[in-house]
């Protein structure tokens, strides 16, 4: 994983707002387009209206115009390798494929680097849908 992804995530979980956890998140995603797109987790005081940094990140990249994740890396101020939790693992599954990279950091750069199909198993396939 190339330095500007892992400062994009690091600069996002800079801008985060986690005053009840203080549990800092930042996530950053290539996308098809080329563009890096970031976020950070952003708490509300009515707890479960929160939501993750990868959660921001992917509405960054859609709004943005990407269409499909490359990759992503994750960061947390106070965990090496901070792993999405499962609604997130749902929401990048959605965007990425089987072999998409999700890079998971620590302030040095890349502590474990994991794909798609490890992250989320047995993932719900919409393509039972079509
Ligand atoms: N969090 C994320 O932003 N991403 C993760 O991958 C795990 C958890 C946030 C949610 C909440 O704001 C804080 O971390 C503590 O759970």
């Amino acid at each position: 994983m190339s330095r500007d992804l892992h400062e994009a995530a690091q600069t996002a979980m800079g801008k985060c707002h986690a005053p009840y956890s203080h549990f800092p998140v930042g996530a950053a995603i290539r996308a098809d387009d080329g563009q890096i797109y970031s976020g950070a987790n952003i708490e509300v005081i009515a707890y479960p209206e929160g939501w993750c940094a990868e959660t921001t990140a992917i509405s960054h990249m859609v709004m943005g115009g990407g269409r499909k994740i490359r990759e992503i890396a994750v960061i947390a101020e106070k965990l090496d390798a901070c792993t999405p939790c499962g609604g997130c693992r749902q929401r990048i599954a959605e965007f990425a494929d089987p072999d998409t990279l999700i890079h998971l950091c620590d302030h040095d750069g890349v502590v474990k680097t994991i794909t798609m199909t490890d992250l989320l198993p047995y993932a719900f396939d919409a393509e039972v849908l079509k």
